[in-house]
């Protein structure tokens, strides 16, 4: 006798899904990477291109996925092949480009995870008082780089401790799904999201009440930190790089393109709202980057270091950005190991809640086209990924991690949003799809996003896609400016993500074999 397949979860309440898609909106993106990019991209004139990205690509995307998401959860598909076919059913092809969907989330987990787990090991050592004795640039550089296992020096002789901590948020991440979408994710969320605003918080308070920490340089003042972040330079609009980057920092944020919303609001309900839902999810996570991300590190970056050096910090990576000049800036205000703490902390959950949703995916494929049961297919996700993991530790100086974060954490979200939109804008058909997105809605959303996502966001999708292939994709792909000691490593790793790619795409083969065989006993 063929056994019962189990009812799918869903979530306990509106408010535990609000908190789960703005937890994996809400991640490192906020603190780190929007402060540079908005620095090294205009100033206030950024803000331009990232509000028009949001109104016409940000926000049309999270109601197409929200919407999506619930539309195939009613045909019980969590992940983009099922939710594909359940839109075009007579088409055998579809589900083929849903397994971007899979791979793209799988993909950055396995780098995501590790960079999350310095935040965890960086707290420790916050709490420990250890940072906050260093007070030179040269000394936390060289805290980094022995922490990363990149060189043996006076803080650490080998990878062990950066490898305890990622086995600890490997595990935590793998506990958190174990206990599945309600008894995990939600309770993770619900909790950890309140306290990552409210040490946000703090932490802004304490950078806007900096004054002028010099008194010998009066002009190195908080004001003047926020006049260089906020302070539009107009002529930085005429550049295709700097819509560009507005776009991915939009993507990246939000969380859009990925295949997580998708999952998250398939364990939805089909009278559930999608439309007012997903807007205040959006809200949330802009609230936690534009307004405590703008505030935190780089005006703090202005008033102990002046507008010159800022401008060199500004350039730097996201990562320098956080693990090297934050933990130097929060050195010179008292109470130093609390805040760098604080601020460490609170990477940590806005990391965590942004993995768990990375790791959904891949384990709702296993159960919903396998019918595997959870915890099997939480057994089978922890394995494999922990194995993926691997290289991304141990050859991060290789650039392994910027090649997995190319693919999957570039290149697919473009790909993929474009992809969705025109699915179900074009195929599926607005009115549908425009009648999905008001099903059970508490709001009515303006007409003009009929429009915008049945012409703008499209035209506006592709015209990024090919701006950014041309600009950033093909020297990429081509290796350019990769040390010749590192291709054979990029080589490598492409190969996997090739033969990873075409591993779930013949998973998704066999799914529906398996299907049509159920089907017809
Ligand atoms: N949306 C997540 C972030 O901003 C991925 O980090």
């Amino acid at each position: 006798m063929r056994r019962l397949k189990p009812k799918r979860e869903s979530w306990g309440s509106r408010l535990g899904i609000i908190m789960a898609v703005a937890g994996s909106a809400v991640g490192l993106g906020n603190f780190l990477r929007f402060p540079v990019q908005a620095a090294g991209n205009g100033g206030g004139a950024f803000m331009i291109p990232y509000f028009v990205a949001l109104l016409v690509l940000g926000i049309p995307l999270v109601w197409i996925e929200w919407a999506l998401g619930r539309y195939g959860g009613g045909f019980e598909h969590g992940t983009a092949p099922g939710i594909f076919h359940s839109l075009l059913q007579k088409n055998r092809f579809v589900k083929y480009f849903g397994v971007i969907g899979i791979f793209g989330p799988f993909v950055i987990f396995i780098y995501y995870t590790f960079i999350e787990s310095w935040t965890l090991g960086y707290s420790f050592y916050s709490l420990k008082g250890v940072l906050a004795q260093l007070h030179d640039q040269s000394s936390i550089q060289a805290f980094l780089k022995g922490y990363q296992g990149l060189e043996q020096n006076s803080f650490f002789s080998n990878i062990g401790p950066a490898y305890l901590f990622f086995i600890a948020t490997f595990f935590l991440n793998i506990f958190v799904i174990y206990y599945g979408i309600r008894g995990g994710i939600e309770v993770l969320c619900k909790i950890a999201l309140p306290v990552l605003f409210l040490f946000g918080i703090i932490l802004a308070v304490r950078v806007l009440t900096l004054g002028a920490p010099d008194p010998a340089r009066p002009d190195w003042n908080l004001v003047n930190g926020l006049g260089f972040l906020w302070n539009p330079d107009f002529s930085a609009l005429k550049s295709a790089k700097v819509w560009l980057a507005a776009a991915g920092q939009i993507f990246f944020t939000l969380s859009v393109g990925i295949g997580v919303i998708l999952t998250y609001a398939s364990y939805l309900s089909r009278g559930d709202d999608v439309a007012l839902s997903g807007l205040t999810a959006v809200s949330m996570n802009e609230f936690a980057e534009v307004i405590l991300g703008g505030c935190i590190i780089i005006p703090a970056a202005f008033v102990f270091f002046g507008p010159v050096d800022v401008q060199a910090i500004a350039k730097q990576g996201a990562f320098d950005l956080g693990f090297v000049t934050m933990p130097l800036i929060l050195g010179k205000i008292p109470l130093a190991a609390v805040l760098s703490f604080l601020w460490f902390a609170l990477l940590f959950m806005a990391g965590v809640t942004s993995s768990v949703s990375l790791a959904q995916p891949a384990v709702a494929f296993l159960e919903d086209e396998f019918d595997i049961s959870r915890k099997k297919a939480v057994g089978i996700f922890a394995v494999v990924s922990f194995v993926l993991c691997q290289p991304a530790i141990f050859f991060l100086s290789r650039g392994v991690v910027n090649e997995l974060d190319f693919w999957g954490g570039t290149f697919c979200l473009v790909l993929f949003g474009t992809v969705e939109t025109i699915l179900f804008a074009w195929v599926f058909g607005m009115d549908r799809a425009w009648e999905e997105i008001h099903h059970g809605a508490d709001i009515a959303v303006p007409r003009v996003y009929k429009f915008i996502i049945r012409y703008v966001t499209p035209v506006f999708l592709l015209v990024i896609l090919g701006f950014w292939f041309y600009q950033e994709g093909l020297p990429t792909i081509l290796l350019r400016g990769v040390a010749e000691a590192d291709k054979p490593f990029i080589f490598w790793t492409r190969l996997g993500l090739v033969g990873f790619f075409v591993i779930l795409s013949i998973l998704v083969k066999l799914a529906w074999r398996r299907r049509q065989n159920n089907l017809e006993v």
